[in-house]
This record gives C-alpha cells, structure tokens and sequence, in this order.
C-alpha cells in the first residue's frame, strides 16, 4: 500500500438522501451511518491510523426537525454507551470535538465518560465532533489566548500558528491530511477550518451509508498518489 495519512477526516454526508432513495425514515439513514462509520473506525485501526476526525454533529445540525434531532440525540447516547467497551478494548482514544456542555444532560455525560474512560489509550485518536462549528472552534481559541494575554501569562508577539493550534479542540494532533466528504458534495460545512489548510481532498459520489472498506482503501490509495508540495515546488 502507499504512504498512509496520519489524519483522515471524514463528513459523512448523504444519509438523508440514502433514507429516501430506500423510502425509509431519515433516522434509518442515520443509523446505517453508523454502521458504516464503524466498519470506517475499526479499519483505521487496524491500518495504524494515527487519528480520525468524524463529524458527527455540527452547530447547525440543530436547526433540522425536532425528530431528526432527537433520533440523532439517541443514536448518539446508544454508540456512546453500546460502543464504549469495544473502543477500549481496541486501545482507542475518545476525544469530543466541540461543546459538549450544550449537549442534553444524558448525552453530555455519555461523552464526558466516554473521554475518560479511553484518555490513557495509546492506539487510534478517534475524534468525533458533536455541536461542532469550525469558526466557533477559533473563537474560542481566540478568546483563551486572548484571556491569557490579558492575565499576562502570554506575550501577543509570541502567539504563533502553533501556539493557536495548542488552543484547538485537536490540540497535539497532526494537521489533517486526508478529508473524504461522501455524497458527492463540495463543500467544508465549518469542518476543522484550521487543521485541513493542507488537506487533500476527495469527494466520492457514495452516499455515507454505502461507503464500505471497499471506498476507503480506494481513498487512501488515491491519497497515495497526491504529489503534496505544502507551497513549495517538488524537484
Ligand atoms: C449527513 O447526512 C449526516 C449527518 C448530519 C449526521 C451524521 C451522523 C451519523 C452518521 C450518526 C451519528 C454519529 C455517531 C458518532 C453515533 P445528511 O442527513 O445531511 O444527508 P443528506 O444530505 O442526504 O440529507
């Protein structure tokens, strides 16, 4: 196989539209999204992936029908306490991206355990941002070095894009190298704004629930064969 990336995101997009095409209730899309998206985790791992960032949940997503909602609500609380087990046993390690403290009660505390339970894990970095919003995610760093500026505990000259970064959700974590948004849509949707300034991107026509390990590995090979130059220019 070629050069693996050390971080894939994922927007796993289109299971509105795999609900309709089947004639079923948008939360039977989503819940075959979680088929998929386990089938995508436990791949990552096996591969030595060093992170994945899922998006789960966006800031946004709350404006979608009280029904969707609650039915993505419970599909979360069930991965988060059905999955928990498996996950550390795996040696993954949980991180949440966003403001779980504007979660529901249940929820927020599902999540809250989940990072406990698998902080000293050492195998994947699985990353799964829930009432994330990219823009949201640098606001808040902007106003924790902002606050430290002001207590003076940081010089404003000596903020750098490191330092910045160190204030992310996805702060120690490398940049993200790969970014796969199934559904054959185009577009970032406020998703990890800061860490894909790099990223390769792929935009496969399968929708979410469809994607198998048959389209990953056809993802991490077409990454293989990026030429990355980062802004210089290769020889
Ligand atoms: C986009 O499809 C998908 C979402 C907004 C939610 C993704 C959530 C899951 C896969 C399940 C929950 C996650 C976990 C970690 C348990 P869409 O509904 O926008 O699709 P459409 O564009 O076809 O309508």
């Amino acid at each position: 196989m070629t050069a693996l990336p050390r971080h894939v995101a994922i927007i796993m997009d289109g299971n509105g539209r795999w609900a309709k095409a089947h004639k079923l209730q948008v939360a039977l899309g989503h819940r075959k999204g979680v088929e998929a998206l386990r089938a995508i985790i436990r791949e990552s791992s096996d591969l030595g992936i060093e992170a994945l960032s899922l998006y789960a949940f966006s800031t946004e997503n709350w404006r979608r029908s009280p029904q969707e909602v609650e039915a993505l609500m419970g599909l979360l609380l069930e991965y988060f306490t059905g999955e928990i087990d498996e996950l550390d046993e795996k040696n993954v390690c949980i991180r949440i991206l966003g403001d779980k403290d504007g979660m529901p009660d249940k929820q927020r505390r599902a999540l809250f355990d989940a990072e406990a339970r698998t902080k000293g894990n050492t195998g994947l970095k699985l990353n799964i941002a829930i009432n994330y919003g990219g823009r949201a995610e640098l606001v808040r760093a902007a106003k924790a070095l902002a606050k430290k500026a002001a207590e003076g505990r940081i010089d404003p000259g000596d903020i750098t894009e490191d330092v910045l970064a160190s204030e992310l959700y996805t702060a120690g974590l490398p940049d993200v190298d790969l970014l796969i948004r199934t559904s054959g849509e185009m577009r970032l949707s406020n998703f990890l704004l800061f860490q894909c300034a790099y990223a390769e991107f792929l935009f496969p026509e399968t929708l979410w629930p469809d994607f198998g390990l048959k389209d990953y590995h056809a993802a991490l090979d077409a990454f293989g064969r990026r030429e990355r130059r980062f802004g210089g220019r290769n020889p």
